[in-house]
């Protein structure tokens, strides 16, 4: 199956041009390397121009949703205004929103939400320092609850059908992240391999069925480590995103590893 790659471009740039010119490089980069897909998740201002223009070899995901579809909710964007624009993807409960008071039963809605208009959720989970520093049944503990959390209600059709997707993003391993800490291609296959584990429990569906993404500093220096796990079905990429030349190794390397 292709890997995924999809580049979170969190709050930046801070203009169309500078958007635009991203999306082109990407754009070239996976139309050169065709055997993965490519997606791009722009911050909202720019997200539904581009959608509506569409790069070719792109597609485009949101970096956030709301639960429902219309209605009384300023300042939210809804699924619906989301499918109606095109845009095929929508990243869902990322540590950096669930910092900003993100709840576990919010992120489950609007997964739902996400999924009853064609959406395909990519679900982020990911334990913090603390939690890491505990050690793995710390970790399996905090991830299990983030996975019941958001997934609950879900079909297991949805897995099957791959219509939804995880991401693992250890928040100790995002750039970004003071005191960022080197993640391992074994430490992440390891929890990834677990998160599908439990999931295929949770679901009484088969490890093959579900699909989950890496994120936490990759780059084109490393991305060839995670993406060479069959365990990893693609990454998430947030800095390396913002640097053509670097994105575009990623895709490079994932499309030869797909
Ligand atoms: P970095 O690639 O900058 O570590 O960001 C990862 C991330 O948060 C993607 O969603």
């Amino acid at each position: 199956m292709k890997k995924l790659v999809i580049a979170n471009w969190k709050m930046n740039p801070a203009s169309y041009a500078e958007a635009k010119k991203l999306a082109k490089a990407a754009g070239l980069s996976a139309k050169k390397h065709k055997n993965v897909k490519v997606v791009v998740c722009p911050p909202f201002p720019w997200l539904t121009d581009m959608s509506h223009e569409k790069e070719a070899g792109l597609e485009y995901g949101a970096q956030d949703v709301f639960w429902l579809d219309k209605g009384a909710y300023t300042g939210e964007v809804s699924p619906l205004m989301l499918k109606n624009s095109k845009v095929k993807y929508v990243i869902i409960g990322h540590s950096e929103r669930r910092r900003l008071g993100e709840t576990g039963q919010n992120i489950n809605m609007k997964l739902k939400a996400a999924l009853a208009n064609g959406l395909v959720p990519i679900l982020c989970v990911g334990e913090d320092a603390k939690t890491h520093s505990k050690g793995k049944l710390s970790v399996g503990k905090f991830l299990a609850t983030q996975l019941r959390e958001g997934l609950r209600g879900v079909d297991q059709n949805m897995f099957i059908n791959k219509k939804l997707i995880v991401a693992y993003e250890p928040i100790w391993a995002i750039s970004t992240t003071p005191g960022v800490k080197k993640d391992t291609p074994e430490n992440a296959t390891e929890t990834i391999f677990s998160i599908k584990k439990l999931v295929a429990r949770m679901f009484g569906i088969l490890l093959s069925d579900i699909t989950v993404l890496y994120g936490g500093s990759v780059d084109s220096e490393n991305a060839y480590g995670f993406l060479s796990c069959p365990e990893i079905g693609g990454v998430l990429v947030g800095g390396a995103s913002l640097r053509p030349a670097d994105f575009g190794g990623v895709v490079k390397i994932a499309s030869e590893l797909s």
